[in-house]
């Protein structure tokens, strides 16, 4: 990968979560700054204004990600997904950086049969849904031809609770597990999206739409039948069961699988496909002794 000039200053927004921190581990030896709660609040105007100075390319990570806890707190999910990326943007155009905007597979609504293309019109079924795809929309708006919108799911890594590491530790309590099997995703290792991040930034890929997931498809069951063989326990311990058995606040996509087209479109590689990205990330150990 070519090294982007010396004087590109990157500012990553949301440095301490889950993906923020893969970002910050990327980025060692840049000319970087993260930043997060309480030192930036992405819903103040002033907080932004004032944070976002003399950098080049900012990185928001930052997101209200609680899917289930979005449907009774909209108003504040909309506002930290979609008005803070809005001052995000807006406060990049005033000083003439780049934005890379984190997004979701839950701005579709799940019913297409076959991997979503980057185009496909979003239809979020959710509230957490509903206030990504604002903060797309918003993004676009404001920087139509400085700004990239990576989209992302089923996201699993070190720093921060996730379903990996959630199996992991059911697999030492329980004698058996019922795991939901009609939902079909790409389990997505941070650290793939953290340097496909950090490829887009220092190829400068067109603006526009990109779709951050691993390659492959799987369910939920499918992956933790995974996670159980990495550990050395019997698949057979986990049992398929469906989405009807486990109702949850907020409805879940059937079908999250994304398209990646646009890769290839710009000359970047796709990122690896799932099993393959889930045993490397077994091999780092991060997920063998969490108490998350
Ligand atoms: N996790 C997934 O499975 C998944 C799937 C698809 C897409 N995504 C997207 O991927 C991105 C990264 O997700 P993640 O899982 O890394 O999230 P995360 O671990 O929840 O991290 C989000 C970070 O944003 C911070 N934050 C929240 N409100 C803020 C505000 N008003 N101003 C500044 N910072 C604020 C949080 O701080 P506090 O912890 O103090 O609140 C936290 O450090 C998000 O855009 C998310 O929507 C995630």
């Amino acid at each position: 990968m070519q090294e982007p000039e010396e004087a590109t200053r990157w500012l990553v927004v949301g440095a301490n979560g889950m993906l923020g921190t893969e970002v910050m581990a990327q980025l060692e030896g840049r000319h970087v700054r993260g930043i997060d709660l309480p030192d930036i609040d992405i819903t103040d105007s002033d907080s932004v204004q004032s944070n976002l100075r003399d950098v080049d390319i900012v990185i928001n990570c930052a997101a209200y990600t609680a899917v289930d806890d979005a449907e009774t707190n909209e108003g504040i999910a909309f506002l930290i997904n979609a008005v803070g990326p809005a001052l995000l943007a807006v406060q990049c155009a005033k000083i003439e950086a780049k934005l890379v905007q984190i997004s979701t597979d839950y701005v579709f609504d799940g019913s297409y049969s076959v991997p979503h293309p980057e185009d496909f019109g979003p239809n979020p079924r959710s509230a957490y849904g509903r206030t990504k795809a604002a903060g797309e929309w918003a993004v676009r708006a404001e920087l139509p031809r400085d700004s990239w919108i990576l989209r992302t799911a089923w996201l699993y890594g070190a720093n921060g609770p996730n379903f990996v590491k959630t199996m992991v530790a059911l697999e030492a309590t329980k004698p058996t597990l019922q795991v939901v099997d009609d939902q079909r995703g790409q389990p997505t290792w941070a650290r793939d999206v953290a340097k496909q991040i950090v490829a887009v930034v220092d190829t400068d890929v067109p603006a526009g739409i990109y779709h951050a997931t691993s390659r492959g498809e799987t369910t939920w069951f499918g992956l933790t039948q995974m996670i159980f063989e990495l550990k050395g326990a019997d698949p057979q311990r986990v049992q398929p069961t469906t989405t009807a058995n486990f109702p949850r606040p907020a409805p879940r996509p059937a079908n999250s699988v994304l398209g990646h087209e646009n890769w290839a479109t710009v000359g970047l590689s796709p990122l690896p496909p799932w099993e393959d990205s889930l045993r490397n990330a077994w091999e780092t150990g991060a997920f063998t002794n969490h108490e998350d």
